[in-house]
């Protein structure tokens, strides 16, 4: 169905204040090809009565599919693999520093991100105090993370150490896929939250990462969601970005120690 200026306008702008992410004009094609099966499955004849809907009360689930809808999903496990041994090698040295770690996947998606920190955590520091926090604006890919049910053709990215220790292969109704154990996933919390305005997470962090997520605000945004995370990484504590998202301007209190991976010190 063929959207309007208006009908994209109106959309746009609830994207916009849920996620902080605005569309270019250019994309009202897709945003309406990505809503399509939402106007039939709600019976709507045209995007305005879905914008109706997503902005009435009893719309709120709907809402949260718009979300999921409109926003970009894809990950992957050890995704940008350099980063993941840098992080071995950098906390291996490490491993008699006090505990609790406490690790961020900022933007964690459907949880590859966060179950791949974890791995490496586990295999680090294992018997100790060590967490993983997950958190994405899309409730969907929240509650596919918490899951943790994973198409088994996406285990191939796993190390095959880690693959053998902690991930288990589905039977019966889940054969095809596979979750990670239960060592791992006690270790892992997952939340919904906007990183524009963080609710859940008002504590700091020794490992952050914040990957292939920048990529989609402006950049005044950008440096609000900066500002949340360097406000929320402890001195000492390292910030991994996307490989595509260094940051454009330099900035005080954080040290560039690799490509994309940031050490926050003391001013
Ligand atoms: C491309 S995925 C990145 C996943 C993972 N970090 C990685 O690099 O593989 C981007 C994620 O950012 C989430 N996102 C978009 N806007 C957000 C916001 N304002 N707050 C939190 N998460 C957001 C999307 O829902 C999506 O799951």
């Amino acid at each position: 169905m063929a959207i309007s200026q208006l009908e994209f306008n109106q959309l746009n702008r609830v994207l916009d204040e849920q996620t902080g992410i605005r569309l270019n004009a250019s994309k009202a094609d897709i945003m309406a090809s990505r809503l399509s099966s939402r106007l039939r499955a709600n019976a709507c004849a045209t995007h305005n009565q879905y914008y109706q809907l997503i902005t009435s009360p009893v719309g709120k689930k709907e809402l949260d599919i718009f979300i999921d809808k409109m926003t970009t999903h894809e990950t992957y496990f050890f995704r940008e693999q350099v980063q993941f041994e840098f992080l071995y090698e950098y906390f291996r040295g490490k491993q008699s520093r006090r505990v609790p770690i406490k690790a961020w996947s900022a933007a964690s998606s459907t949880g590859e991100e966060a179950y791949s920190i974890a791995m490496v955590l586990d295999d680090l520091f294992y018997g100790r105090n060590w967490s993983v926090t997950g958190t994405d604006i899309s409730p969907t890919a929240v509650e596919m993370a918490k899951e943790a049910c994973f198409a088994m053709s996406t285990s191939q990215k796993i190390p095959k150490k880690y693959r053998r220790a902690y991930c288990l292969k589905g039977i019966d109704q889940n054969e095809g896929t596979f979750t990670v154990n239960k060592a791992i996933k006690s270790h892992c919390t997952f939340y919904v939250d906007n990183l524009l305005r963080l609710k859940k997470v008002d504590y700091s962090f020794d490992i952050i990462f914040l990957r292939n997520v920048l990529i989609y605000f402006d950049e005044i945004k950008q440096k609000a969601i900066i500002d949340n995370i360097v406000h929320r990484l402890n001195h000492g504590g390292l910030l991994f970005l996307g490989h595509s998202e260094s940051l454009r301007k330099k900035r005080q209190g954080l040290e560039l120690i690799q490509p994309c991976i940031y050490k926050k010190v003391r001013l």
